[in-house]
């Protein structure tokens, strides 16, 4: 991975004002936020330079608004999450640029932090509009992104800005670029991942990039089932994508010239309807599927097959859940994978790397998500990043 300036490269920034990347795209239920987790990451960020003494101004957006102001996804929703965490008070401003922005600096005193409004209220955002960029830039110093989560857009905010002003990564992109380099850039082998979820297609790349990267690709979900039916399973009426079984077939063949085995389930769990506990639920080998049956989650056997393998592993990344995990009692196998996951962590045997979607309420579901090395707060970009992509937010701060 290319350097990157930290906040440690920063001088006195004593009264200079910081644009501050954040993302506060958070989870929200009737008006109030619901998850804070974003924010926490980004509060060493924001203390270190309120404490500092410049005057902090974060950026982010908030909803798909496109590019139009809309009250109802004003960022302001979030200021109260926002102070909550930060334990002090924070000035909303109803712009991003221009004279409201400039008196509100001069308003703010060194070490105080304010919240600029959401920045998909204008198309210049996500057009990535140099103008507009500038514009921002205007009023500032210098600029940090500690948003990971939102560095596969290459917007105005999280690309842009970096390209105008001295810029830095904030403690938690540090944190995170530093967690995703021990994952798969400069891993200690042999390397697993475990990719789970529905579908192949929304995880068709990942697969594609983690054949050449991993010694053991564990598949498991919902999309385990169009592996199982490539290889002739009959999967009745499990979810399974028939029309991609020729590119399962590919993917694992590419595999076996990487040299990566590809794990899949020979035990299921299976049932007759998708509900919790159903009186049709059992498991068994993969070929014994009933053409009235679903797959639901990978079996004991193979969970416990699959614990062995990790027990030979130095470094796990994973993404997505082994079963349809939010109902009982298909969890058992995203369960007990993760605890072992969780227990070699915590004894210093694995290096283990988790985000993407669902991933995160799956461990957190388990009760492993705090021995995991590290848990990434970004979903498309996780993802992107499996591919192996090139984050244009990550690009641009690169020195
Ligand atoms: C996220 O919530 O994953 C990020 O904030 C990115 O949001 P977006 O998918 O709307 O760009």
């Amino acid at each position: 991975m290319s350097s990157f300036k930290t906040l440690d490269d920063l001088g006195d920034v004593t009264g200079k004002v910081a644009l501050v990347r954040v993302d506060l795209n958070l989870p929200m239920n009737g008006g109030s936020v619901t998850d804070t987790t974003r924010v926490e990451a980004s509060a060493p960020t924001i203390l270190e330079l309120s404490e500092k003494g410049a005057k902090v101004l974060l950026l982010a957006h908030f909803g798909r608004p496109g590019g139009k102001r809309n009250s109802t996804m004003s960022v302001s929703m979030t200021l109260e999450a926002v102070e909550e965490v930060l334990g002090s008070e924070v000035m909303f401003i109803p712009e991003i640029q221009g004279p409201v922005v400039e008196q509100s600096i001069g308003i703010l005193r060194n070490g105080d932090v304010g919240l600029l409004e959401n920045t998909r209220f204008w198309p210049g955002e996500e057009a990535n509009d140099a103008d507009f960029a500038a514009g921002i830039a205007a009023n500032a110093d210098f600029y940090v992104n500690d948003a990971f989560s939102a560095a596969h857009r290459a917007h105005a905010s999280t690309e842009g800005l970096a390209r105008i002003l001295p810029s830095y990564a904030g403690r938690a992109m540090e944190k995170e670029l530093n967690a995703l380099e021990s994952a798969l850039e400069k891993p200690e082998q042999p390397v697993a991942a475990v990719v789970g979820g529905a579908k192949v297609s929304s995880k068709l790349a990942v697969l594609e990039n983690l054949v050449g990267k991993v010694q053991h690709l564990i598949i498991g979900g919902g999309m385990a089932n169009t592996f199982l039916a490539a290889r002739g399973v009959d999967v009745g009426k499990s979810l399974c994508e028939h029309d991609l079984t020729e590119t399962a077939n590919a993917i694992m063949e590419a595999a076996d010239a990487a040299g990566c085995t590809v794990h899949l389930p020979y035990d299921v769990v299976v049932s007759q309807e998708f509900a919790a506990n159903p009186p049709s639920l059992r498991t068994c080998n993969v070929h014994e599927v009933a053409e009235s049956e679903m797959i639901l989650d990978v079996g004991p056997q193979a969970v416990e097959a699959l614990a062995d393998v990790l027990k030979t592993c130095r470094t796990v990344v994973w993404n997505g859940p082994m079963g349809a995990f939010e109902t009982e009692p298909f969890d058992a196998a995203t369960v007990a994978l993760a605890k072992t996951a969780a227990a070699l962590s915590a004894e210093g045997s694995l290096v283990s790397v988790a985000g993407g979607g669902d991933t995160v309420a799956a461990l957190n579901h388990a009760g492993a998500a705090r021995d995991f090395s590290y848990i990434s707060t970004a979903g498309g970009a996780f993802l992107e990043w499996m591919e192996g992509k090139e984050l244009p937010g990550v690009a641009a701060l690169t020195v």
